[in-house]
């Protein structure tokens, strides 16, 4: 299908629904779930500082980068680039950053709905009480009893995955569109409800100062990477989600306005989900550094003891599994339209063919902590924790990487000017980041640690 024709199909209805759908890619698991417990691991303050200068001087960037160069090719990833490569008399080679992406999605994808399993789960349990007057010691049995059983959470694997394939084999706009509208207002009213709970417990001022102030001893080189390649994971960039839905963007709107307020509104939910996370840490005596249970030990011992914290639990757990569905969308959607404009697959098919793939690898992960949590991949890291370093520390910086240099380097002023209106100064200043700074930090990130 030709560019032109692909985005007359599929464009949003206005700007508010794009920023309402790219917000709706970037708050997800990485920033409720993930942001608490590798901020966790890697000692607080000064790695949430190094995450936030990313997202500052990278992130937003690189952001605005991918949804031009998504709007301006016009297409699915690899095929876009191919476009664009063409318009500015370059190689074809350039296909294969969107080819980069697409794979990390996949990859991506197999462990996230593994994790939004978990959310389900929590969300069935509180609906039936389970988390009244829960204890500490008994939020952590809670989760270990979960994880240690492969059965249920392949179950909850399947669940998810058949639901994100039935959905975005209907198509991105009908449904997305008018769930997240509802969606992302109310989970930010409940992180509120839950700051103020944080509020008033004890922990409150431990995990303020455990999150802003910084500790720079405790930053290794490995953190830094990881701090970079969250900002990447966590605003969805690097990948083609956000090309995707730029090609899908019309025209006349604002790719910078909407950019900022992605970047705004993904990390507002981001740090209050810390802030709560950890002030429950330190009320309870819990481990800030005891990995991708965090969320599930802490929470629920908060809603065992609020006043409506069954209604509010149940509610919490149910936003996250959307928050998450509106990200595991996003994931799959740059596959999905290369196979449907490359391949010419009808949408239908290409959905169901990448959700099995995607349901055979999660498979890897739902063992991951049971029957393989010894069985290791890549020096110490379990089949998980590989496919999540692999992806989010390398395919992504390299995803953003190229994404910076092809926009900083090969379109000319003339093009960006088309996609970003500007003033010439900002302009200027947006253009040596994306030309210099990006690259330069991504690249030196990557060989420090390889040295
Ligand atoms: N940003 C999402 C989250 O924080 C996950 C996600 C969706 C993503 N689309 C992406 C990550 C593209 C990287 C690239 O949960």
């Amino acid at each position: 299908m030709p560019a032109s024709e692909l985005s007359k199909k599929n464009i949003w209805s206005n700007q508010t629904i794009f920023i309402l759908a790219a917000v709706g890619s970037a708050v997800g698991l990485g920033n409720i779930w993930k942001f608490p417990y590798i901020t966790g691991e890697n000692g607080g303050g000064a790695f949430v500082l190094v995450y936030l200068a990313c997202v500052l001087l990278i992130g937003l960037p690189v952001l605005m980068a991918e949804i031009s160069l998504g709007r301006r090719g016009g297409a699915s990833p690899p095929e876009a680039m191919k476009n664009l490569a063409l318009e500015n008399k370059t190689s074809k080679l350039w296909w294969l950053l969107g080819l980069n992406g697409i794979l990390a999605g996949i990859l991506i994808l197999s462990f996230y709905t593994v994790i939004a399993g978990w959310a389900v789960s929590y969300f069935y349990d509180s609906f039936i009480g389970e988390f009244k007057n829960i204890s500490t010691t008994q939020a952590t049995e809670h989760f270990s009893s979960l994880v240690s059983n492969p059965m249920q959470l392949l179950f909850w694997h399947t669940v998810i995955m058949l639901v994100t394939i039935i959905v975005v084999s209907k198509g991105l706009k009908s449904g997305i569109e008018k769930v997240i509208t509802y969606m992302m207002p109310a989970l930010l009213v409940l992180l509120l409800i839950l700051f103020g709970y944080a509020m008033s417990i004890t922990g409150f001022g431990q995990s303020l100062s455990f999150l802003f102030a910084p500790d720079f001893s405790k930053l290794t080189g490995q953190s830094v990477l990881i701090a970079m390649g969250h900002a990447f994971f966590t605003l969805s960039i690097g990948l083609g989600t956000m090309m995707v839905y730029g090609s899908y963007l019309s025209k006349k709107h604002s790719i910078v306005k909407a950019s900022i307020w992605i970047s705004f509104a993904d990390t507002l939910v981001a740090l209050v989900a810390g802030v709560i996370v950890f002030s429950i840490v330190f009320s309870n005596g819990l481990e800030p550094s005891s990995g991708p249970g965090l969320l599930f030990k802490t929470l629920p011992v908060a809603f065992g003891q609020m006043t409506g914290g069954w209604f509010f639990g149940t509610l919490f757990f149910g936003l996250v599994v959307i928050a998450a569905f509106s990200s595991a969308i996003s994931l799959i959607e740059p596959a999905i339209s290369w196979f449907i404009d490359r391949w010419q697959m009808s949408r239908k098919k290409a959905s169901w063919a990448l959700g099995v793939l995607i349901w055979l690898t999660g498979i890897g992960t739902v063992l991951s902590f049971n029957q393989w949590d010894e069985v290791y991949f890549l020096d110490g890291k379990t089949f998980f924790e590989t496919l999540d370093f692999i992806t989010t520390n390398i395919m992504l910086p390299l995803g953003a990487l190229f994404i910076a240099i092809f926009f900083g380097w090969i379109l000319t002023k003339q093009q960006i000017t088309e996609e970003l209106n500007l003033p010439d100064k900002m302009l200027k200043i947006f253009i040596s980041t994306v030309k210099f700074i990006a690259p330069t930090a991504v690249l030196i990130v990557f060989v420090a640690n390889l040295i």
